[in-house]
Order: structure tokens, then sequence, then C-alpha cells
């Protein structure tokens, strides 16, 4: 019996030969971490077009509108040429069809993010079974780091050097400066 046969019904299709890979990299960057570029700089390296892409209807009230985190992203990934930013509404599965990617990258801190984008990465793959996840670790300096807590400390008047790419740590200074005059 042939392997192909024994091969489940919307199994992952194979790649055509010259076909440039596509990732996406979603997620609500209110702000981009060092850890998220981190995960940017090691995704551009194993794709051939990387999509940096914001969640546009998020129900949380984010720091940052969306256009201004496009224009933060679009900053910081400068450096690498095949890394681009967008923004997306509705459902990730749909938006990867339609930009053409193979790929979803997450980045993965610790275990207990595991258990999320697991089972964000099985409900994707049911949408859109051609779409697969791919987990990325980010160094470990970086492990600790979220957008959340970088805008906890740096309200309550803490150092946030380094946990942020500087432009970055700039543009929280101004809008928290503007927050509380
Ligand atoms: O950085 P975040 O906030 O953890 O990113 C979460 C994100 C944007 C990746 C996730 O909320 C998402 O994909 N939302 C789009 C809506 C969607 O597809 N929902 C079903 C997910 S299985």
């Amino acid at each position: 019996m042939k392997v192909r046969t024994l091969l489940p019904v919307g199994r992952t299709a194979k790649m055509q030969k010259n076909e440039k890979v596509v990732a996406i990299y979603p997620g609500s960057f209110d702000p981009i971490t060092s850890g998220h570029l981190d995960v940017i700089e090691r995704g551009s390296r194993i794709c051939d077009r990387l999509i940096v892409a914001i969640l546009r209807n998020e129900s949380k009230s984010p720091l940052f509108g969306v256009e201004e985190r496009m224009q933060m992203l679009t900053e910081v990934v400068a450096a690498y040429p095949n890394v681009e930013v967008d923004s997306f509404d509705g459902l990730l599965a749909h938006y990867a069809l339609r930009k053409g990617a193979r790929l979803i990258l997450r980045g993965i801190r610790a275990i207990s993010d595991y258990e999320y984008e697991l089972q964000m990465a099985l409900m994707n793959r049911r949408l859109q079974p051609q779409v697969e996840t791919v987990f990325l670790l980010a160094g470990e300096q970086y492990s600790f780091i979220s957008s959340k807590l970088v805008k906890e400390i740096i309200k309550l008047g803490g150092n946030i050097a380094g946990l942020v790419p500087p432009v970055i740590e700039q543009r929280l200074h101004e809008r928290l400066k503007v927050q509380t005059t």
C-alpha cells in the first residue's frame, strides 16, 4: 500500500519547489518588547518573508493605537529586509490564507505560555489545515518580559532599559509624560 493513501484528509499540502515561505508573526505588540524583537530576528532567518501583524479588533484598551504600534514596529524592524509590518481584523487563520502564508510564528517564553498557545495553534489548524504554527524560543534573557509588565513598571517609575528597544523606551516615556500632565 502506498504511504500517501494513509495520510489524513486536510493534511498540510507539500510545498512546491521554489515556493517562497511566507510567515505571519501575529500579536498585540503594545508595545513591542526585546523578546518580540528576538523572535522576529529568529523568524526572519527561517522564512523568505515575515509579516509582523497587529490584531486590530482587540477588546483590551491598548496604550498605543494600532497606527502608532505599526509605526513603532516598522522603525524597529527596519534592519531586517524580509520583515514587514501589517495589521489585521478577524480570524488569524483567514488572514494567513489571504496573505499566502504557510506558517504562523509564536514565541514561547516558559511552559506557562504553552497551554494557551497549544489551544490556539490547534484551533488555527482546524480552521486552516494548510497553515502550520511554529513555536520559537526567545533568548532565555527575555523569558520574563511581557508588554504588560513593561507598562506596569514604567508607570510605577521603574527602569525598563533593555526590556524594550531604545526607541520604544523613549516612546513609552513620552506617552506616560502626556498621560500624567
Ligand atoms: O500577543 P497576543 O495578544 O498574545 O496575540 C494574540 C493573537 C493576536 C495572536 C490572537 O488573539 C489572535 O490570533 N487573534 C485573532 C482572532 C482569532 O483568530 N482568534 C482565534 C484564535 S485560535
